[in-house]
């Protein structure tokens, strides 16, 4: 066994409606085509239905399961309200909201025009809250339990992060709603948790993140103390898990998935990785004849 097996046994979705937002790429498509798997029904939106399309008809053969590909804008609530009522027509109830769709590219703040921030913070968090509340009204006024939310971060939710900054804010604001709603709407038998991702290679995430040369300038691989990016699968384990019965008990919590990234750049003498182990002789030695003193 390793991390790029699939983890959770075969029936562990089975008969759960799941809507993925941003489903058409990337880590949202790797959790789609999971779900499937593991016997899910699942709704895949996003803002190009051409594309939602494409990838309905290759999860669809890869996996033996039904998808749903929805056109909408998050940042839109009358749109995602048609999600709701496209999902309910064509499988009855829908069980999990994923949001994973996102907003992000790198700049210095002061170069983003008030345009550029609220887009981000639209796509982020405007569009997270408009999915939460149309399904979350939904499920209450419905008196439907057992569902689940999970909200897809990132590690500098908590940590903030220089030249992201609207993403960071946004998704600062998706953690606090996460845990909140955790605790409000447990009563009517929803569960709210999240996952902050180190970096997974995706084409929409590197193309904006890391342009051009940058990718090779930046190897986030030697960031991470376990000296990898992630993979695709082992991402879509650990949602597969969270949205299944199996995590039952699990509610308000936000699991990081970085390989020990954030801490790395945390730990005040994390720097020290860098003295040769030779140099360690020397320096106990000099420590030590303080003391003596
Ligand atoms: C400065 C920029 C810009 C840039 C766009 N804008 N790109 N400003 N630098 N590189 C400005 C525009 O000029 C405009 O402002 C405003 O932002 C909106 O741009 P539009 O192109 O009109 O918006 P839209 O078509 O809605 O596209 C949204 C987008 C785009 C966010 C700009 O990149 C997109 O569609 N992204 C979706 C996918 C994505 O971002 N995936 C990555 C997620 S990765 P003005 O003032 O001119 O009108 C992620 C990972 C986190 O979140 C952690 C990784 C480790
Ligand atoms: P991605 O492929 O670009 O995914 C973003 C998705 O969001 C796309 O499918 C996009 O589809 C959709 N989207 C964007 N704006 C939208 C809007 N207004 N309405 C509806 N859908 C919209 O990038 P990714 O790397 O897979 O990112 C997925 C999630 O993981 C995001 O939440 C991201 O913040 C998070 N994350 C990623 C990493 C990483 O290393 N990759 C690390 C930490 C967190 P359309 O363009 O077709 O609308």
């Amino acid at each position: 066994m390793n991390y790029k097996d699939k983890m959770l046994r075969d029936d562990a979705l089975k008969d759960k409606t799941i809507v993925v937002t941003g489903g058409g790429s990337g880590l949202g498509k790797a959790m789609a085509a999971y779900f499937l798997e593991l016997g899910a029904n699942v709704v895949i939106t996003s803002r190009n239905f051409e594309k939602l399309k494409t990838v309905q008809a290759e999860l669809e053969s890869q996996t033996g399961g039904s998808v749903l590909p929805v056109a909408c804008d998050v940042r839109h609530y009358n749109e995602v309200e048609q999600v709701v009522l496209a999902s309910i027509e064509r499988f009855g109830k829908v069980d999990v909201l994923l949001n994973n769709a996102a907003g992000n590219f790198i700049s210095p703040t002061e170069r983003l025009s008030s345009n550029a921030f609220d887009t981000i913070i639209d796509i982020v968090l405007k569009g997270t809250k408009n999915c939460t509340l149309a399904f979350g009204k939904h499920w209450i006024e419905k008196k439907e339990t057992n569902k689940t939310v999970l909200n897809i971060v990132t590690t500098y939710a908590w940590t903030g992060s220089a030249y992201v900054v609207p993403s960071a804010t946004a998704k600062a604001g998706v953690l606090a709603m996460t845990r909140s709603l955790a605790v409000e709407w447990a009563k009517y038998g929803m569960r709210f948790n999240a996952i902050a991702p180190g970096p997974f290679p995706t084409k929409g995430a590197w193309d904006r993140l890391l342009p051009g040369d940058l990718k090779e300038k930046f190897d986030l691989a030697k960031k991470v103390p376990l000296q990898r990016v992630g993979d695709h699968q082992e991402l879509a384990n650990l949602a597969a898990y969270l949205v299944s019965d199996f995590s039952a008990y699990i509610n308000g919590e936000v699991i990081t998935i970085d390989g020990g990234e954030w801490l790395k750049g945390a730990g005040q003498f994390n720097l020290l990785e860098a003295v040769p182990e030779p140099m360690w002789d020397m320096l106990e030695a000099m420590i030590r004849s303080k003391k003596e003193k």
